[in-house]
């Protein structure tokens, strides 16, 4: 087990809403299409001047005064992203300066979709090791600034958010329960954005090509996502030590509803106790189960005590699935 305590959550979406009905107008699409494959009806949509870190510091303030805490508290500051606002400093570095927290370690964990995750097991181990009491743990993605607007494959997939959550040291009987983390760097052709590093950087001839765009192949990452995020969910409940019916909600990454109907199939979870978001966020990659989480707190769906079960699958490819004591 790794003990903490979250004691404040916070999550931001952009104002701007871009409906399937506006994607109709951009790229050969429909509603019916997009809703019956994927289950997205809407998704938010970052300003051109609003960074990942402007998001962050947002959803950090809103865990912030949650948890009533003075900022000057947080030992470590860890962010979740593949879309930082530059390749360097890292998004946590401009998320510090935002806060105005100074004297801390910060850093970037790139792990996509399953950013959030790793990003909690590694606070967690932090707190436990007591390297630090008070954790800001991040995700958050401005993924439609990679996003080809012409490609239709992806470009009605994804959102742009930010969520937050702050672990702190507990003598509760509180924090994961058993966890897995996964990655396969083998099979990360799948799902990349090609250019921009130092093995294809930026020119006039990758910006011609569209190699500054997200690439998918979506129908392989999809028979990945289906089978990586089914096992790891039943590896976690099992390393636990508890059975489906002890999870009060599950939180699962949401990149497209079939994905997650048949990871609840799998780890013998039903929809009833499946937390939905997609239809109104779209995949907003390490944004999705902060906000998510924080969705469902506010909506009281989860007290203290309760077992949530998280899941996520993303680019790498990395998975992990978490079993959280609340
Ligand atoms: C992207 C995704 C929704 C596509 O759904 P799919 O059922 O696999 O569809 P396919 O890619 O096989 O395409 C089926 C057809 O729909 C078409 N199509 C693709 N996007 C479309 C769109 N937005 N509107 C209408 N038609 C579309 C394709 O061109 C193809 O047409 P064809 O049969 O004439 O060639 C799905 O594969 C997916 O969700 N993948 C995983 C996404 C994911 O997990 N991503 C990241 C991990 S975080």
């Amino acid at each position: 087990m790794i003990r903490f305590e979250i004691i404040g959550t916070g999550g931001y979406v952009p104002k701007k809403i871009l409906t399937n009905a506006d994607l109709e107008k951009m790229v050969d699409t429909s509603d019916e299409w997009i809703t019956t494959r994927t289950g997205i009806k809407e998704r938010h949509i970052a300003r051109e001047d609003e960074a990942t870190s402007d998001m962050v510091i947002k959803a950090a303030e809103e865990a912030i005064n949650e948890a009533k805490i003075d900022r000057e508290e947080i030992d470590i500051v860890i962010v979740a992203t593949v879309t930082p606002d530059t390749a360097f400093p890292s998004a946590s570095c401009w998320v510090q300066k935002g806060l105005g927290i100074k004297n801390i370690p910060v850093f970037d964990i790139s792990a996509a979709c399953t950013g959030f995750l790793y990003g909690l097991i590694i606070g967690g181990s932090l707190i436990q090791a007591g390297t630090a009491r008070t954790v800001l743990v991040a995700g958050s993605e401005t993924l439609t600034k990679i996003t080809d607007w012409k490609d239709r494959g992806t470009c009605v997939l994804f959102g742009d958010g930010a969520g937050a959550a702050i672990l702190r040291k507990t003598e509760r009987d509180a924090g994961l329960l058993g966890y897995t983390w996964h990655a396969d760097g083998s099979l990360g052709h799948l799902l990349s954005l090609p250019a921009g590093g130092s093995r294809l950087p930026a020119s006039e001839t990758t910006v011609k090509e569209g190699l500054h765009f997200l690439k998918m192949q979506g129908n392989e990452v999809f028979k990945y996502a289906v089978r990586y995020m089914g096992e790891s969910a039943v590896n976690a409940i099992k390393k636990a030590g508890i059975t489906s019916e002890d999870i009060k909600l599950f939180i699962p990454h949401q990149a497209n509803i079939r994905i997650i109907q048949s990871t609840c199939e799998r780890a013998g979870i039903p929809m009833e106790k499946t937390y939905i978001t997609i239809d109104r966020y779209g995949n907003m990659s390490a944004a999705t189960i902060p906000v998510s989480f924080r969705d469902a707190l506010r909506e009281k769906l989860i007290k203290r005590d309760d077992i949530v079960l998280f899941s996520a699958f993303g680019a790498g490819f990395t998975w992990a699935s978490l079993v959280l004591k609340y």
